[in-house]
């Protein structure tokens, strides 16, 4: 919530009540790992909600690039309509702009960063200069015969980035956002040909660094094809674990 013209006092007096109850959370920086369509975007709305943490998310991001027609985005596009891995370079430096900013205080998901060796060093450079630790890494794991419903059943609401499925999670109207009525649209990649790409690139870029975060200590596994409720309970214990205590 942004401004407080347009809301109503149920509204405003709603968010600081979330806000409020964040306050009892553990903080705590996580990533999120798992193929494409596994269900990362969708844990990480919730618990930016119910934890407040921000949501950094690659894929957001250039997709906000590209429809800002900025050179970034203009960049990117390239890559992600084919399925593949935008250079290292150019996301690097959409996380370090964001990772330390102020809506960050009460930690933060990375949501599919980091997905190749180089970014994972990055990411550790850019946690050592400004002194923060990641706290664990969650790897959603599914099989690729459910990622293939979920992706090409997937309905997005692009400005906020809320997700539907259109059997799992359909919308209250048909193709309209629940909270802002606006349309919902299906992403360009979400085809089954270009999903097989993101799902390679997934396998020979982005898989290695399981066994490097596992080695770290970090790693926890979730089983993501269950349902949505369960797979984020499992997610909460961890961080009741593994979070600092709130001050
Ligand atoms: P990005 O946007 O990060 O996409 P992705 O990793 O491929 O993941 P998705 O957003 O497709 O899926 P998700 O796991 O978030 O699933 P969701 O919750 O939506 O990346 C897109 C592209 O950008 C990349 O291909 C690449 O080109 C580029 N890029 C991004 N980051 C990059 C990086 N670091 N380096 C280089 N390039 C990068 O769920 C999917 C569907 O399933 C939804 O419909 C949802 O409602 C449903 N669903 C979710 N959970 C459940 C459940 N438990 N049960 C039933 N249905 C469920």
């Amino acid at each position: 919530m942004s401004g407080l013209q347009g809301y109503t006092t149920e509204d405003i007096l709603s968010e600081l009540q979330r806000r409020y109850d964040c306050l009892s959370k553990p903080t705590g920086h996580y990533i999120f790992m798992g193929a494409p369509g596994s269900g990362k975007g969708t844990q990480s709305l919730a618990l930016k909600d119910s934890h407040c943490y921000c949501h950094i998310s690659t894929g957001d991001m250039l997709r906000s690039a590209i429809s800002k027609n900025d050179p970034v985005g203009l960049e990117a596009k390239k890559y992600m309509d084919k399925g593949e891995l935008v250079p290292d370079n150019v996301v690097i430096k959409l996380v370090e702009n964001n990772i330390n900013s102020p809506q960050c205080s009460r930690g933060f998901i990375l949501d599919g960063f980091p997905r190749t060796n180089a970014q994972a060093k990055g990411l550790s450079d850019m946690l050592a200069s400004i002194g923060k630790k990641i706290h664990g890494v969650f790897l959603f794991e599914c099989s690729d015969a459910e990622i293939e419903k979920r992706i090409t059943g997937r309905l997005v609401h692009a400005p906020s980035g809320r997700v539907y499925h259109k059997i799992f999670k359909p919308p209250k109207t048909p193709m309209k956002d629940d909270i802002t009525n606006e349309p919902l649209i299906q992403r360009k990649d979400d085809t089954f040909e270009v999903v097989r790409t993101r799902l390679g690139a997934y396998r020979t870029q982005t898989a290695p660094l399981i066994s490097y975060y596992d080695g770290l200590g970090l790693l926890h596994r979730l089983d993501a094809s269950k349902p949505e409720k369960e797979v984020r309970s499992g997610i909460e214990s961890i961080i009741v674990k593994t979070g600092d205590s709130p001050q």
